[in-house]
């Protein structure tokens, strides 16, 4: 049977994430593949209340698979967490004859998409874009693994000048309330300590850990603290901290901040964003809508947006066991 579905919207929502853009293409190729129209929307969930659109096609996307960023540029909209806000996007919809719409992005841009989908029956599809990895349903977000090589690659740096000086550094990463990104890049940069949300061993075990690093003969030391950690004190209070404890360190903090949300895409993110776009456009020509596309055990999957906002995702505590292991 023929699809209702004839036009289909595309929008990246919330924190950019990189990889989108390769999410996008795959979104609007996939369109011009199963011969359906593909439009545009701009500034998220925003310009969809504006009714900023542009039509696409196959060519409108080249180029752009390597670009980090959004090509459709992306927001945190207030108004649509309104009704009003909510019935105008609506309207515009409407209005350019749209019939479903693929938004990329976080928890936040896919709690507006079930409200959507909940108030109009609007059919909605979701691609988690972003860098925290911290949605229910995927073991894996776009961006989340380039987000992992930049932090790397930084850390790789600071390690330099660290052991050059005989330094402990405090690294501050990403990831909201989560600490995939801080438990991954730390064992991948070789830390000596990760502090994260989901497991709070206190400031006495940092400070039993660094002395024994110095007593091992450690040249250098780095502790990665996710943003959210629950010690209670951020990275500069840290510092102070154990300089006051352990005075045998030479501290320095470093905050890498939205270097980690940009830069070109990952061969891993790539391919990831290009699967799940063509799940989400067969998704809604087959009549589905409320879903998100995931991976699991490198597999496509769909889940309940429902679901994907409202569950947790937990960290890899043999992780944690490594860099145990690691850092004697
Ligand atoms: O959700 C992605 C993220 O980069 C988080 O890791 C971070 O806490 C937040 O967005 C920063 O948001 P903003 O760019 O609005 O400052």
């Amino acid at each position: 049977m023929a699809s209702k579905i004839k036009k289909i919207a595309v929008l990246t929502s919330g924190g950019d994430s990189p990889g989108m853009n390769a999410a996008i293409r795959s979104v609007v190729r996939t369109c011009a593949y199963m011969k359906v129209e593909c439009v545009a929307v701009y500034r998220g969930y925003q310009g969809m209340i504006e009714g900023d659109f542009e039509n696409m096609n196959a060519r409108s996307v080249n180029n752009i698979i390597n670009k980090g960023g959004t090509i459709l540029k992306s927001a945190r909209c207030e108004e649509f967490r309104t009704p009003e806000g909510r019935k105008k996007a609506h309207e515009q919809l409407i209005a350019a004859g749209i019939d479903a719409f693929v938004v990329i992005g976080g928890d936040g841009s896919f709690r507006g998409a079930m409200i959507f989908h909940e108030e109009f029956g609007f059919p909605v599809i979701g691609i988690p874009g972003t860098i925290d990895n911290d949605i229910f349903g995927t073991r894996y977000t776009v961006g989340f693994d380039t987000a992992l090589n930049t932090v790397v690659d930084a850390i790789d740096k600071i390690r330099d000048t660290a052991s050059s000086h005989n330094r402990l550094f405090f690294v501050e990463v990403m990831g909201r309330d989560v600490g995939h990104i801080a438990l991954n890049a730390g064992v991948g940069a070789g830390a000596e300590e990760i502090l994260i949300p989901e497991l709070n061993l206190g400031l006495e075990r940092l400070l039993e850990s660094l002395k024994r690093s110095k007593i091992s003969g450690k040249s250098s030391s780095i502790v990665v603290v996710a943003e959210g950690d629950k010690t209670g004190k951020n990275v500069f209070q840290l510092k102070e901290y154990v300089e006051e404890h352990l005075p045998i360190y030479d501290v320095r903090v470093s905050v890498l901040g939205h270097i980690q949300r940009g830069g070109t895409p990952s061969c891993f993110d790539r391919v990831l964003a290009s699967r799940m776009g063509v799940k989400a456009v067969e998704t809604l020509l087959e009549g589905k809508s409320n879903l998100m596309v995931g991976i699991m055990d490198s597999k496509i999957t769909l889940t309940p947006i429902s679901q994907a906002i409202k569950g947790h995702t937990k960290i890899d505590k043999e992780l944690i066991r490594v860099c145990d292991i690691m850092s004697t």
